[in-house]
């Protein structure tokens, strides 16, 4: 799949793209670490398809995912 033509999920509020290089949005990584039992960034680049480019996404990536992962905790506790 072109990643530049990757259809950019809007849930809520505006998709913001995370990751320029392989144009992954906020709600493609929350959708992938909530769905699947992913612990590291390259899973998720994995999981939609892809691989780390430049990586400056990295932090970014990884941020979400702690976010989506303590929403889930706190969902299940
Ligand atoms: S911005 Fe994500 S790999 Fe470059």
């Amino acid at each position: 799949m072109n990643n530049h033509r990757r259809r950019v999920e809007r849930v809520g509020s505006a998709a913001v793209i995370v990751c320029s290089c392989n144009v992954i949005s906020d709600h493609q990584v929350r959708s992938v670490t909530a769905e699947r039992t992913v612990r590291a960034t390259s899973e998720v680049y994995r999981c939609l398809g892809c691989s780390a480019e430049c990586g400056r996404c990295a932090r970014t990536i990884r941020r979400i995912m702690d976010e989506a992962l303590a929403v889930a905790e706190d969902h299940s506790a």
